[in-house]
């Protein structure tokens, strides 16, 4: 089992094993991501007592992509309440791509708020009366979860709302359903100025650390999140987090964790840490390649899977410890 000093090993020789893996591309759809370097990696773990271990790029910017939906539906959850959230986005995987256009049958809402649909359900749910308002709201949460100023990359704003054509239909279609109300480019800007925000791996993993440690940042201890609400915004993560890759995700890592086309991937230890992995180069169904491997190597060798007999309670932070 290991303990404090050899965790800043295993995570460099983690990174060492996958730096010369060049399998993937980076996404191109949104022409500004294009320009993304494709060898940039790296991996940040940070425990809830506020410990960093890093390797690799781990304070190169990228913007956050749909790594913004859990986030925006835990504020939905704060602001508005378990009924009220979902009557506008269901719980349930859909097994399809991000960008999928469907909705439940039944209900009309999106299946999810991991997938594109859910998002923007959530964005048009969260906006506020002025589209900075809503925005800067945002912003600011994700600042005190990652604990330093974080901002917007105004060209990805622009790159996304110039070819965001199939994220318009979604919108329009929820609102003929009675899903999103008729500020549709209103939840639109603020859904994809969410998902332009510059982060690092290093915020990644802090902001994931604050959801592992009950919503209260591990360096300020400032509240960030409404612990109430964090267990409903993990297990959707645990479900529907990657997609129509989540079972198989589900399977191998065992952590509620969500991806984003800019290259990043969070995983969230309950109570113990919070992962990151920056790699740009995306599979066919828009997941970091290495971003994917390092979190199975990691869930494996420190047995972090939720499921694994090994892990009862804090134990990976009692292993730090000993
Ligand atoms: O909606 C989009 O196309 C992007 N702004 C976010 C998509 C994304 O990150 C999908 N995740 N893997």
């Amino acid at each position: 089992m290991p303990n404090l000093s050899h965790v800043q090993e295993i995570i460099q020789d983690v990174y060492e094993k996958y730096k010369d893996i060049h399998e993937g591309e980076v996404a191109t759809y949104i022409p500004e991501l294009a320009k993304a370097n494709p060898d940039h990696f790296g991996i940040c773990l940070a425990t809830v007592d506020g410990r960093l271990f890093c390797a690799g790029d781990c304070e190169e910017e990228f913007t956050i992509q749909s790594i913004c939906k859990p986030f925006a539906f835990q504020m939905a959850l704060e602001e508005f309440g378990r009924d009220k959230t979902l009557q506008h986005v269901g719980v349930e995987p859909s097994g399809d791509a991000f960008n999928s256009i469907e909705l439940e049958p039944r209900t009309m809402r999106p299946y999810n708020a991991m997938i594109n649909a859910g998002a923007i359900a959530i964005a048009s749910l969260i906006k506020k009366d002025s589209r900075e308002a809503g925005v800067a709201a945002f912003v600011d949460k994700m600042e005190r979860a990652a604990g330093r100023p974080l901002r917007i990359d105004e060209s990805v704003y622009a790159s996304e709302d110039a070819t965001g054509h199939r994220n318009r239909a979604i919108a329009y279609l929820m609102l003929n359903c009675g899903i999103i109300d008729s500020a549709v480019d209103h939840a639109l800007h603020q859904y994809f100025s969410q998902c332009s925000l510059l982060v690092t791996a290093q915020d990644l993993a802090m902001m994931a650390a604050t959801l592992a440690n009950m919503g209260t940042h591990p360096l300020s201890q400032e509240r960030v999140f409404d612990f109430q609400c964090i267990k409903d915004t993990l297990t959707v993560m645990f479900t529907c987090g990657l997609y129509d890759h989540a079972g198989e995700w589900a399977y191998r890592v065992g952590l509620p964790a969500k991806s984003g086309v800019g290259g990043g991937i969070i995983a969230v230890v309950n109570r113990q840490l919070g992962i990151a992995v920056y790699s740009p180069r995306l599979d066919a169904k828009g997941n970091s390649v290495r971003g994917i491997l390092v979190c199975k190597e990691l869930a494996s060798h420190l047995g972090l899977h939720a499921f694994e007999f090994t892990n009862v309670g804090s134990n990976f932070m009692q292993w730090l410890s000993s």
